[in-house]
Order: C-alpha cells, then sequence, then structure tokens
C-alpha cells in the first residue's frame, strides 16, 4: 500500500524515510504514518461523493486515531471531524480546527462535555436520548445559543448475518430506536425547541464492513419511515449520516471495496427515494476513521527474547504488544508484519508474536512467516493506524509509544513518547498524616 517499499538496504521504507534508521532515532515501539496514503484516502471519498455530484460531507471519526497534528492534517485534507468525548473536543480546539466542522457524538454525554460543545460553537450535536435533549436545551437555554442537530437512529438493520462490528441492530444502547415510536417523539421534541434545529438523521451500522448491503439496507429503513414523517411531522431530514464502518485490509483474505462502491449505492438508492418521493436530496454525510488512516500505519517493534518449543511453537516476543494494540486480545484481531530490516530475505520459519505484558493473551501474530529472526531485529506490524495508539494504555505501567507522520523523506514527531516522569504524574504519595 502507500509509499511503502524495500529499499537498496533491504529495509521497509515509508514516506521516502528508512524506517530502520527511524526506529534507531526515535526507539521502538514507534507508530509511523504514511501521510502521502491518508491523503489518497480520503481524496477516494472525496472523489467518490463529486462522481455522484452531489452534496457531501466527510467527517473523520477521530477515535480511530486522534491527537492535535491528526486533527490538522484532516483540516488540510477538507474533512470535517467527527469527535465522541469531551477529550477529543478538546484536542480538536487544541488544534485550531474550525469548530464549525465538528460533529459530537455519543450515547453518554455530559452536562461538561455538552457545555464544551455549545461554548465552542461547534456544528452539530448527534443526539443520542432524551436524556441528552433536555440538557442540551438547558445548556443552550443558559448561554443563549442554539444547536444544530442530528438524530442517531438504530435502524434496525440485523448485523448477523454479516461480517461487522455491529452497532445497527435494535438491542443496542445506541440511538433512538425506528420501530418503536422513540424517532417519532425525538423528532417532535426537537422540532418544537427553540434551540435545536434539527437537520436530520444519522445512523452507523457497525465496523470494518466489506458490503454495501447493509447500508443499502439502512437507507432502505430511513426512507420507509421519511414518508411517515413528512405526512404526519412536516418534518423532511435535510442531512442523511450514514456513519463509518468501510472496512480494510489487515490480512490476506480481506476483501475491502473502493470508496466509490458504498458511496455510489447509497447515492443510487436515495436518488430512487427522492424522485419517488418527489423529494430534494438530502445532503448525505460519512463517517470514516479506520478507512481513512487504518493501512496508513504500521508499528514498529524491536525482536527480543524468543522461546522455542520443539514442534509445537516458536515465541517471538517484541518490545510493546496489548498496550499499544489491545485489537488482538479484544477482538482476536489479526495483523500481517515483516523484520523491516531484513525486509527482502526468505520468510522461512513460523513465529508468534508475543507482547512483553504479563498476560498469556498478549499475542499479537500468530504463526507469522519470517527469516529466522535474532534479537535487535525490526519487526514492523502494519494496518495499525487505526484503533491502535486511540486504544493504547499504560498496563504495566508501560509507557505510550510516540507517533511521527512520513511523508517525502521527512519526519514529523506528532505525539512524543510517554516517560516514566509522565507514569507517576498524577500519582499523589502518601502523606504521614493521611490515616484511613
Ligand atoms: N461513526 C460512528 C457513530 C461510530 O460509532 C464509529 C465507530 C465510526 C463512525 C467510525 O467507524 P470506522 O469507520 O472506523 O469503522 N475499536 C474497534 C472499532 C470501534 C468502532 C466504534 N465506532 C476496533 O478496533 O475495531
Amino acid at each position: 500500500h502507500g509509499t511503502s517499499h524495500i529499499n537498496v538496504h533491504g529495509h521497509l521504507e515509508i514516506g521516502g524515510v528508512d524506517t530502520v534508521a527511524l526506529a534507531k532515532e526515535h526507539g521502538t515501539p514507534l507508530f509511523v504514518y504514511d501521510v502521502a496514503l491518508i491523503r489518497k484516502r480520503a481524496e477516494q471519498f472525496k472523489q467518490a461523493f463529486e462522481h455522484e455530484k452531489i452534496p457531501y460531507q466527510v467527517a473523520y471519526a477521530s477515535k480511530a486515531f486522534s491527537c492535535v497534528a491528526m486533527y490538522q492534517l484532516a483540516d488540510e485534507l477538507g474533512l470535517s471531524f467527527d469527535v465522541v468525548s469531551g477529550g477529543e473536543l478538546y484536542t480538536a480546539i487544541k488544534a485550531g480546527v474550525p469548530m464549525e466542522k465538528v460533529h459530537f457524538h455519543g450515547n453518554n454525554k455530559s452536562r461538561q462535555e455538552l457545555e464544551l460543545a455549545v461554548k465552542s460553537g461547534i456544528g452539530c450535536v448527534v443526539v443520542d436520548n432524551f436524556y441528552e435533549m433536555t440538557l442540551l436545551e438547558e445548556i443552550c437555554t443558559a448561554h443563549g445559543k442554539t444547536m444544530d442537530v442530528l438524530l442517531r437512529i438504530t435502524p434496525g438493520v440485523e448485523a448477523h448475518t454479516h461480517d461487522y462490528i455491529s452497532t445497527g441492530q435494535e438491542d443496542s444502547k445506541f440511538g433512538f430506536d425506528l420501530t418503536n415510536g422513540q424517532v417519532d417523539e425525538a423528532i417532535k421534541l426537537s422540532l418544537k425547541s427553540n434551540t435545536m434545529n434539527l437537520l436530520g438523521i444519522h445512523s452507523h451500522i457497525g465496523s470494518q464492513i466489506f458490503e454495501t448491503q447493509g447500508f443499502v439496507m439502512a437507507v432502505e429503513k430511513i426512507f420507509e419511515y421519511i414518508e411517515h414523517w413528512r405526512e404526519k411531522l412536516d418534518f423532511i431530514p435535510k442531512v442523511l449520516n450514514l456513519g463509518g464502518g468501510f472496512g480494510i485490509r489487515y490480512v490476506d483474505g480481506d476483501e475491502p471495496l473502493h470508496p466509490r462502491e458504498y458511496v455510489s449505492q447509497m447515492t443510487q438508492v436515495m436518488k430512487q427515494y427522492a424522485e419517488q418521493f418527489e423529494m430534494a436530496m438530502p445532503e448525505i454525510w460519512i463517517e470514516p476513521g479506520r478507512s481513512l488512516v487504518g493501512d496508513a500505519g504500521t508499528t514498529l517493534y524491536t525482536v527480543g527474547s524468543q522461546k522455542d518449543i520443539p514442534g509445537v511453537r516458536h515465541y517471538l516476543a517484541v518490545d510493546g504488544g496489548m498496550s499499544d494494540n489491545l485489537r488482538p486480545a479484544l477482538y482476536q484481531a489479526e495483523y500481517d508484519g515483516i523484520l523491516a530490516n531484513r525486509a527482502i530475505e526468505q520468510a522461512d520459519q513460523k513465529f508468534s508474536i508475543a507482547g512483553k505484558c504479563c498476560e498469556s493473551g498478549d499475542m499479537l501474530i500468530w504463526d507469522l512467516p519470517l527469516p529466522k529472526a535474532n534479537h535487535e531485529d525490526i519487526l514492523a506490524v502494519f494496518c495499525t493506524g487505526a484503533y491502535g495508539y486511540s486504544m493504547a494504555n499504560n498496563y504495566n505501567r508501560i509507557p505510550r509509544p510516540p507517533v511521527v507522520f512520513l511523508e517525502n523523506g521527512e519526519v514529523q514527531l506528532v505525539v512524543k513518547r510517554e516517560e516514566y516522569e509522565d507514569l507517576v504524574r498524577l500519582d499523589v504519595p502518601l502523606t504521614k498524616t493521611v490515616k484511613l
């Protein structure tokens, strides 16, 4: 993918930068991003919409990877921003991106979070539930402000038959139910409100999806109701946000679709309905996270200890693990990798890549074919750009790795390595006067 290739030294090179030299300079574990590939992915989504000649917004679902520089890059790429917490919102504020392009998600936004959203003048709140409506009304009234809103609905798309990490099924913690009158009630309330301006409807069916069918089903469901809303509530959504969830290739066998496939299928169905109902096409918004940054990210590790169980398995341990990539332990997620410093050598043995956490489940990859590895070799694990750093943690008090952006031979450090000092920064030592 992207700009990665093997250079004259037989090393993995990304964005014109030798990853082996980079690992030496910055230490490992190290997250590296191929910025050109992020640009390409963003362009693909935008061009897919331009091709359909319809109004759209592509919002970057920043939960996939969030830091000041990433918001700035997303802004440069003409994307809007989907944030899901006060922390992500705060980071976007610090990045200095236009607040009117920020969309705020979440199934339990707190009063403080909504206050920050209202005060900073974000573009819209994706309202999830009735309690949030009450809070938002109160806060907007107190600040003399109004807020554009989308209502998050649960489209009732049964995802069991498909290969998704599903959120759109009826029994979900997210959003208003479409089928039992909750959405109607929420529409009525927001139309009546003096502070909320109802723009439209939001639906997200899941993540790492490889088919267009679920999205089409969600559009169909929503349009079944649009007729009814128009007649009964005099409401026609100006915006339909179909969420994110577009899958990427982690390992051979994953077959992602081109963004154009999703976009053209969604818009075709919508155009048909709009024509049939004689209504203006709603603006289409989407929120890709993984598909914008996932395959642009690679993690570099240094090989450490090994354990051979003859005839059973060869364990190879690296200097990171579930502290920088929780996905294998959490979802049995699969990854591919190579030795970055010996990228041209024949992979003639299988190694199971272990992390360094005190937990048997801390395995990054099972049975990865590699050349015979030595300690100090650099292992590159691919496609770690989404939900890698963002789900990193300090289990075992392991500091989180740094992140660098690479492009045209240039290296830009965008997140520093956490130091031991950072780990104890919030700790408060016992004082002699404490009596429990
Ligand atoms: N919009 C909404 C409302 C979402 O809930 C999500 C993801 C997205 C957009 C972005 O989805 P994406 O395009 O990245 O698939 N930690 C899990 C993924 C959780 C996704 C949660 N919601 C993982 O590592 O696979």
